[in-house]
């Protein structure tokens, strides 16, 4: 067995999150400059070095790892090779519990890691499947979201339960990603949509399917490559998940912020009720003013992704 190596990437809910725990359709998009490599080295029985997190034995690692820890075990297992001598290191720049999918990444470069070493071809529904194995442990996500689109390199429409579908997109646009700083909480944002369900049925219901909706016309404008028009989408989204009860008001003050600032649309991403917001801007010198003006509003950390036409 030779030095092998698996590559991932990080990724951000564009448009959709919670109502896709109710069957709406989200789209989430690849996030190619936040990157997570895995590297295993054929020696040292179950060396574990995590991005500078962990650094110990396979079998020791603590709970929070409980989710890797088992991908790793089942795979070791799979390979029939339970007693692989190996140490796994682990880089990134993917910053951590920002919904970002960061857990998922990890579990997508494992896998190909595992796989490469081993030379057994991988479909994507198995990277995916050997995904949820961890994700299952670590989230307990409700849509699986994460792994699905962890394993894809492209933008992707996912529907809970159904194959993530690749949508084309080639246009040059600009998302800019802020922190509040505030500790986003994924399974409480999900139960206070579950709790307003149960008590306001019909208008709950309303928000939900509006949001699908959403993703159905982003999708088609992605493919058209009608930029300008993904901006008002977002803006609607986040009326509709802020009337949902899963924004918060420093996502509000940045999202005003960004707006402010000439952006052509702004939302939460992923689970809400703090953590991360999103800013499409309009063009290339909107990019400095968004970033200005979410470091004034208390932006703890900005990221400025850029997709381009034709191009990777
Ligand atoms: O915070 P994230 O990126 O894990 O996204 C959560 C998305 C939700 O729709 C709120 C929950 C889910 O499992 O889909």
């Amino acid at each position: 067995l030779k030095l092998a190596t698996g590559k991932s990437h990080a990724k951000i809910i564009l448009l959709g999150e919670h109502a896709v725990v109710y069957n709406e359709p989200a789209i989430a998009l690849p996030l190619p400059d936040l990157k997570m490599v895995a590297t295993i080295t054929p020696r040292n029985f179950g060396q574990i070095i995590l991005a500078g997190n962990y650094q110990g034995s396979l079998n020791e690692m603590t709970e929070a790892f409980e989710g890797i820890r088992q991908l790793i075990n089942r795979l070791l297992r799979f390979f029939s090779n339970p007693k692989l001598a190996f140490t796994l290191k682990l880089e990134s720049n993917i910053p951590l519990e920002r919904g970002m999918g960061s857990s998922a990444a990890t579990a997508v470069a494992i896998i190909r890691a595992f796989f490469a070493l081993f030379e057994t071809e991988l479909s994507d529904r198995d990277l995916q499947r050997w995904a949820n194995v961890e994700e299952a442990i670590t989230h307990g996500s409700p849509s699986g979201i994460d792994a699905a689109t962890a394993a894809h390199d492209v933008p992707v429409w996912f529907v809970k339960g159904q194959k993530p579908m690749p949508i084309s997109m080639s246009l040059d646009a600009t998302l800019i990603i802020a922190d509040t700083g505030v500790h986003g909480q994924t399974g409480l944002a999900v139960s206070v949509v579950r709790e307003q369900l149960l008590n306001e049925p019909v208008e709950t219901q309303n928000h939900l399917s509006e949001l699908g909706k959403l993703s159905v016309q982003a999708q088609e404008f992605l493919a058209a490559n009608s930029i300008e028009k993904l901006g008002p989408i977002m803006n609607s989204a986040q009326q509709h998940l802020s009337a949902l009860g899963v924004s918060h008001p420093y996502l509000d003050a940045l999202i005003d912020a960004a707006l402010e600032a000439g952006a052509l649309g702004a939302k939460l991403t992923g689970g809400g009720v703090g953590g991360t917001m999103l800013a499409l801007a309009s063009n290339e010198a909107n990019i400095d003013a968004i970033v200005s003006a979410l470091e004034a509003a208390g932006a703890r950390e900005i990221w400025v992704q850029k997709y381009y036409a034709n191009k990777e």
